[in-house]
């Protein structure tokens, strides 16, 4: 089954990485875009030796020019996952205005840049699934992310009623503690506190993420627009479980 190109950013790792694969496998043609050119480079060769139809593309996505470019070479899409995304913790009154422009840039503007330029060429039917995170309700030690991941899903809201009337659906996937090297990020003390909040007690794998965005990007998936899909193993539920 040929199900159109899919365009992932971000996808040379993580949770990205696992959407390209899992696209891949339900029959899109599948482009991750990534600024990371080695690891880009290496493991679509590394799918691609696994059968599956993976190409890639080295871009800053916060370049505007070049972001626009690579989707105009590619349209039509059928499916925009905007996954790339920057997290740093910084304490409350350490954050300074570069942080904030930082985390805007990639976790917000290159999602709108990237959605515009995309939306213009896509057909009835298409998809764009934003990853958020669970954080946009409300987190310690890294307020510009979470205000970056909230106008995300601010953005997700607008872009869907935009775009309803074109025929193309757009959500978003908060996901909560996720096993992938952006958590590399944390301290191991932090890591251990973020832990202590789940109620499954553990973090979840980035399979479990591509499994959101398989559906939510489906083509029988018709009627679903501008939501948000935690997908946190119970975290957003508010209480550890105990
Ligand atoms: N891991 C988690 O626990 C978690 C939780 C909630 C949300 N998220 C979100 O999920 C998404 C993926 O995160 P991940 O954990 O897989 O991270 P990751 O660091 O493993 O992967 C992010 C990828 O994005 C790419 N990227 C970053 N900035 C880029 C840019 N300017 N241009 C092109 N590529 C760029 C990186 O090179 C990398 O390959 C992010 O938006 C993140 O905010 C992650």
């Amino acid at each position: 089954m040929n199900l159109g190109t899919a365009l992932v950013t971000g996808g040379a790792s993580g949770m990205g990485l696992a959407i390209v694969e899992r696209l891949a496998q339900d029959g899109f043609h599948v482009v991750m875009a990534d600024r990371n050119a080695e690891l880009a480079e290496r493991e679509s060769r590394a799918l691609r030796q696994l059968g599956l139809a993976v190409e890639y593309r080295v871009v800053d996505l916060t370049d505007e020019a070049a972001t626009r470019a690579l989707v105009r070479e590619l349209v039509p899409l059928s499916a925009l996952i905007n996954n790339a995304g920057v997290f740093d913790e910084r304490k409350f009154f350490d954050v300074d205005s570069g942080d904030y422009r930082r985390a805007f840039e990639i976790n917000l503007l290159a999602v709108a840049t990237l959605t515009q330029e995309a939306a213009l060429g896509m057909a009835p039917g298409a998809k764009i699934v934003n990853i958020a995170s669970r954080a946009y309700l409300g987190a310690k030690n890294h307020p510009h992310y979470v205000a970056s991941k909230a106008a995300l899903v601010g953005y997700t809201r607008a872009a869907a009623m935009e775009l309803a009337p074109r025929g193309i659906l757009v959500n978003a996937i908060a996901p909560g503690l996720i096993d992938t090297p952006l958590l590399r990020n944390l301290t191991s003390e932090r890591l251990a506190a973020q832990l202590a909040l789940q109620p499954t007690g553990r973090a979840g794998q980035p399979r479990d993420i591509a499994n959101a965005v398989s559906f939510l990007a489906a083509p029988h998936m018709d009627f679903i627009t501008g939501q948000v899909i935690f997908v946190d193993g119970g975290k957003s539920l508010g209480g550890s479980g105990a």
